[in-house]
């Protein structure tokens, strides 16, 4: 085993085991401190040549907070979320208890802390199983107006056993001709014809995925990508496509956030929704909130892939929808402005529109990283799953000191344990 110090921006002295390196008997894993964040956490794992499986879109966020909610990028069709990439954590409870706990050991706290929101203890240590780091990342985008074959194509690659590496898309709407740059942070090798692709006022499905290679075999990539790309049914004239580190390509929204910040674009409020839809009902879902609700995408990405429920562990807290395909929908707004179609007031009455719609028309909709303000709210999210979610607050939190910022348990509505 060896030990490794990272000194982080913060100038904290970080401490991350690295176990079990690949090639040897046991997989390779990092203990990582709970608040340490991810792009720390793969700075010094690429240092051995090794990588986290499964990651979030944006890597300065922490360990502990991830794995409190899901983490979900592109990589979970295959990898599962990050709560499904995690052997054992260590866990302070809302007792005061320092408890290390996995699968088989301390197993009821460790699957509720997975997804548990913070409500049982706070994770001070995880253990984060790794991978061999590709180098390179081909990475593509194409470019379809018909949902239905842009989804047909994004569940025939989540399902296929030779495919992407990350699967994800985006929803550009563009009904009042003004258009937001969809290709910010990727600079492609455009060809002539794509460069000058307008959309005429159509709703756009944009397929994204990558390919990870060794510059060494980088032909054999090529053949692979262009067999996958010859069965999908995009916009021929749409290919972009370029290739990156997999460091800048997992970074990525880290370009933006800095160009962001520059304009004073990033510290503005960010009314986000985030919605999990069931594949028997995103048709319906995507007929009305992006023919109807939505005029225009002007006001952040709007992120639509689907995952397979069968990489989800059930005995976690996350709360999915029950069935075997869903979607991740994701209305990333942001609100720079203080009134009119940039404000937050604007877009909360969007994302209340959307979830109207869910509600009146039974999409079984489940929401990730729910903002819900009441225990009734909370108890119908969690639906069969509350009573053991509430089961394990007793036993882990019984005074309702930990994460009271969710307004799932109240302080006072808890008896005193003796
Ligand atoms: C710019 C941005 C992009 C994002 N992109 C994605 C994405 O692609 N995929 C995705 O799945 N999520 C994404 N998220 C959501 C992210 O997973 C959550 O916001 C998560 O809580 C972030 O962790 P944090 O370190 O910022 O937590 P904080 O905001 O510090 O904490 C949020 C909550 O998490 C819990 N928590 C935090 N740390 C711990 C701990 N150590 N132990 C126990 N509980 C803890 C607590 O309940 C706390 O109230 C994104 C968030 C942002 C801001
Ligand atoms: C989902 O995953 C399971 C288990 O790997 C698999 O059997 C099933 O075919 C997958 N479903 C789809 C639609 O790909
Ligand atoms: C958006 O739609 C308008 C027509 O409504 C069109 O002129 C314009 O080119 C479109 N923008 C893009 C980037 O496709
Ligand atoms: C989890 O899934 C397994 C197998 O699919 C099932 O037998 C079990 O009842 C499920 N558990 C919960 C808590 O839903």
């Amino acid at each position: 085993m060896v030990r490794v110090s990272v000194v982080c921006c913060l100038k904290l002295l970080l401490l991350l085991a690295l176990g079990g390196h690949a090639g040897a008997d046991a997989p390779a894993y990092v203990d990582a401190p709970g608040g340490a964040l991810w792009i720390n956490v793969l700075h010094e794992t690429l240092k051995h040549g090794l990588a986290p499986k499964s990651w979030t879109d944006y890597l300065h966020l922490t360990v502990g907070g991830t794995l409190s909610n899901a983490g979900v990028s592109g990589q979970a069709f295959r990898q599962g979320p990050q709560v499904s990439n995690v052997n054992q954590l260590e866990i302070v409870t809302g007792r005061g208890d320092v408890v290390t706990c996995s699968p088989d050991e301390n197993s009821d706290l460790f699957y509720g802390a997975l997804g548990g929101l913070g409500q049982f203890g706070i994770i001070t240590r995880a253990r984060i199983a790794l991978q061999p780091a590709p180098k390179m990342v081909r990475w593509i985008r194409v470019l379809y107006s018909d949902f239905a074959s842009f989804t047909e194509d994004q569940e025939a690659l989540i399902s296929a056993d030779e495919t992407f590496d990350y699967i994800e898309g985006f929803v550009i709407i563009n009904r009042t001709g003004i258009l937001n740059n969809w290709r910010t942070s990727f600079k492609p090798q455009d060809p002539v014809q794509a460069s000058h692709f307008q959309s005429d006022g159509k709703v756009l499905y944009c397929l994204e995925m990558t390919k990870n290679f060794d510059p060494e075999e980088a032909d054999i990539m090529e053949q692979e990508v262009g067999v996958l790309l010859s069965r999908l049914r995009y916009i021929q004239s749409t290919l972009f496509h370029t290739h990156v580190t997999y460091l800048e390509f997992l970074d990525r929204v880290h370009s933006s956030e800095l160009k962001l910040r520059a304009q004073g674009l990033w510290e503005v409020p960010h009314p986000w929704l985030n919605l999990l839809i069931p594949r028997s009902t995103i048709h319906r879902f995507a007929t009305e909130v992006f023919g109807n609700i939505l005029k225009d995408s002007n006001n952040g990405p709007i992120l639509l892939y689907p995952v397979n429920r069968s990489k989800w562990d059930n005995r976690t807290s996350v709360v999915i929808p029950e069935e075997e395909i869903f979607y991740l929908v994701g209305f990333l707004s942001s609100a720079p402005s203080a009134s009119g179609h940039g404000s937050v007031d604007h877009a909360v009455s969007l994302n209340d529109k959307i979830l109207d719609f869910c509600d009146k028309a039974g999409v079984g909709m489940k929401q990730y990283l729910a903002p819900y303000t009441t225990q009734q709210q909370w108890k119908a999210h969690f639906g069969a799953r509350w009573e053991t979610f509430e089961r394990r607050k007793h036993m882990y939190d019984p005074l309702a000191i930990l994460a009271p910022g969710q307004r799932i348990f109240a302080k006072a509505s808890l008896p005193m344990s003796s």
